[in-house]
């Protein structure tokens, strides 16, 4: 998964929030090495003097023409500095709401702490849901719908596109395109609560999205053994099922995130710890020791039940 980082653009929404960037850098950084001469300056030649010799001030009751010039100068300087920084927020803003006509549209709800994931599509059979792991097709754009179910939360994939706050009641959309294929890191951007710094989004620009996405439509298989057929039955009908869902199985609840594929994402609990059969058992029995205060309870269960489940889990590709 690459690193957070705005200045490694992967897509055109994010390529010209970065330009914005350098050029608010490279004036600031003009600006501010201007101001360090010009006290440099002031303090070199302001007049020196001790007991002995008292400074020359008579310059404080003449006026100075060069540094009425100078002030007028610095004045003029600033006003354009500002206005050039404030047309180039208003062009940047302007280029990103001129995103491409998506023909992808996803519905993406922030909840404490993850994140569902509806695929939505004109052919109602085809929509699907998953969790915490975004796929999106290299070099289309994607409208994605953001809302929040509890508090405010706030999307922000940084090699991609800048923020956008998610407020409970309200749609915001956002054009999201990924040039280059790759695995990149999103982060909640406002503070939700005790896990909001483990409230991470794996957005994946995927070249076999398509693929990638018929699989997703699939329901879950059907266990193929008896430890994996007594692995459902545990999940469907003990608490499991109460919150999450797997299509095609009776386990329809929707507080928590859809499982039907969970073995085929690449990290567990909103990107908090690797999709592997440790961590996920770990996080089956007691959840609050990787993600304290999460809404799971822990589940204490016989090891024989914990390795059928596991087993079960193990078959959602
Ligand atoms: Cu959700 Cu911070």
């Amino acid at each position: 998964m690459k690193a957070q980082d705005i200045l490694a653009a992967a897509g055109p929404g994010a390529s010209h929030i970065e330009a914005l960037w350098w050029v608010f850098f490279l004036v600031c950084t003009a600006v501010f090495v201007a101001i360090l001469a010009a006290v440099g300056w002031a303090l070199w030649r302001a007049p020196r003097g001790d007991a002995a010799s008292p400074p020359d001030t008579s310059f404080l009751h003449r006026r100075e023409r060069g540094a009425e010039i100078a002030v007028g100068v610095a004045v003029a300087l600033s006003t354009l500095g500002l206005v050039f920084l404030t047309v180039a927020s208003f062009v940047t803003d302007r280029a990103l709401a001129s995103a491409g006509a998506p023909d992808l549209q996803i519905d993406l709800t922030a909840n404490r702490w993850w994140w569902d994931i509806r695929y939505d599509d004109q052919d109602k059979s085809k929509i699907f849901t998953t969790a915490n792991e975004l796929h999106i097709p290299v070099g289309k754009p994607v409208l994605v719908r953001l809302r929040a179910s509890d508090v405010i939360h706030s999307f922000w994939v940084p090699n991609l596109s800048g923020k956008k706050d998610m407020i409970p009641g309200r749609e915001a959309t956002l054009v999201l395109q990924a040039d280059k294929p790759g695995t990149y890191r999103g982060q909640c951007a406002e503070f939700c609560g005790a896990q909001h710094a483990k409230m991470a989004l794996v957005v994946v620009a995927d070249e076999n999205y398509e693929k990638w996405a018929a699989a997703q439509r699939n329901p879950a298989p059907e266990p193929s053994d008896a430890q994996q057929k007594r692995g459902q039955e545990l999940f469907v009908n003990g608490t499991c099922a109460m919150c999450h869902a797997i299509q095609g199985t009776a386990a329809q609840g929707r507080h928590a995130p859809d499982l039907t594929h969970l073995a085929s994402r690449t990290t567990l609990a909103a990107g908090s710890v690797p999709n592997s059969v440790g961590h996920l058992a770990g996080w089956i029995l007691d959840p609050h020791s990787i993600k304290p205060g999460v809404n799971m309870p822990p589940n204490p269960m016989a090891p024989d039940d914990l390795h059928a489940l596991l087993a079960y889990l193990g078959t959602l590709k």
